[in-house]
């Protein structure tokens, strides 16, 4: 572990193969958060939009904004309509976000497109999206001009979640669906594997506990090594036997770098590699 973790600055880069990245896209590098589709309706009309850049803002009062492009239709639809509703969309629900992020509510009714079900929100005329897992309803109490965005900044009125893959906290993860997760282009994720970050008491003082952290990690690393070194083991053994060994299949399904047989004793067996293809 490095010393600047305790607070001097590092003096060079944590890795050579640095990209750099147009200031432009640098968004992009925080990507993976839940897709949300938005809702309004305006004048007996409804739209919905999805979008990525939405962030919580407030718990008490509980506000959360939405940054919409400011040449959106969706943008005049919120800013008349004075409210919004949030939908948390599924996996299940990917093919329809890419679909309604390529159309506009300007040329078409994007309801009657999609022949998505809606049901009625508690506290906003915005229709709330049938097959979501989470609805937040929103008052607009301001918007800001960011840039080129509009950020609209919602007072939650009521939220909704489905109790299946909700707990009330957090999503569960083990649960049949989760949300729909943006990471950039046509990219989308789901939730694959959730862990518990171990949390400091109280009464722990800071160098104890960064020093056991410390101790996790190298044990962490240590039981990977050991890993390794036993696949390594099973691995001579099938040589022994002079069975055939394809090298990338196993490299890419363990992750080891096998090189060129590495300290594997290869005098009876066979590796199959691109050496010897
Ligand atoms: C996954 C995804 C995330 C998006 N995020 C945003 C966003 O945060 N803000 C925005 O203004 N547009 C965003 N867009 C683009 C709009 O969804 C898209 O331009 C849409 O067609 C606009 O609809 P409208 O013309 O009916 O308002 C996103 C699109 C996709 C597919």
């Amino acid at each position: 572990m490095n010393e600047s973790m305790f607070g001097s600055p590092l003096s060079t880069a944590p890795n050579e193969d640095l990209q750099t990245v147009d200031p432009i896209m640098a968004a992009r590098l925080l990507s993976g958060g839940v897709v949300a589709l938005v809702t309004a309706t305006w004048r007996g009309e409804s739209n919905v939009i999805p979008i990525s850049w939405h962030t919580p803002l407030s718990s008490k009062p509980p506000l959360l904004g939405v940054a919409l492009e400011q040449s959106r239709y969706s943008t005049d639809m919120l800013s008349h309509a004075g409210e919004f509703a949030v939908n948390i969309p599924t996996k299940e629900l990917a093919n329809h976000v890419g679909y309604l992020g390529s159309l506009s509510g300007e040329d078409i009714n994007k309801f009657e497109a999609t022949q998505l079900d809606t049901f009625s929100g508690r506290r906003v005329a915005a229709p709330l999206i049938s097959d979501c897992c989470a609805w937040i309803e929103c008052e607009i109490v301001e918007r800001i001009e960011t840039g080129d965005h509009l950020l609209f900044i919602g007072l939650i009125l009521s939220a909704q979640a489905d109790s299946s893959i909700y707990d009330g906290d957090s999503f569960l993860p083990n649960s049949a669906t989760t949300p729909l997760h943006f990471l950039g282009g046509n990219s989308y994720s789901t939730l694959r594997e959730t862990f518990e970050a171990r949390a400091p008491g109280g009464s722990d003082a800071p160098e104890a506990v960064l020093q056991s952290m410390l101790e996790e990690d190298l044990e962490l690393s240590r039981e990977a090594q050991e890993k390794k070194e036993e696949e390594l083991g099973k691995l001579a053994k099938e040589l022994e036997k002079g069975n055939i060994i394809d090298t990338k299949t196993l490299e890419s399904e363990l992750g080891i770098d096998l090189g060129s047989g590495g300290n594997l004793d290869l005098s009876k067996g066979t590796l199959l590699d691109d050496r010897n293809i």
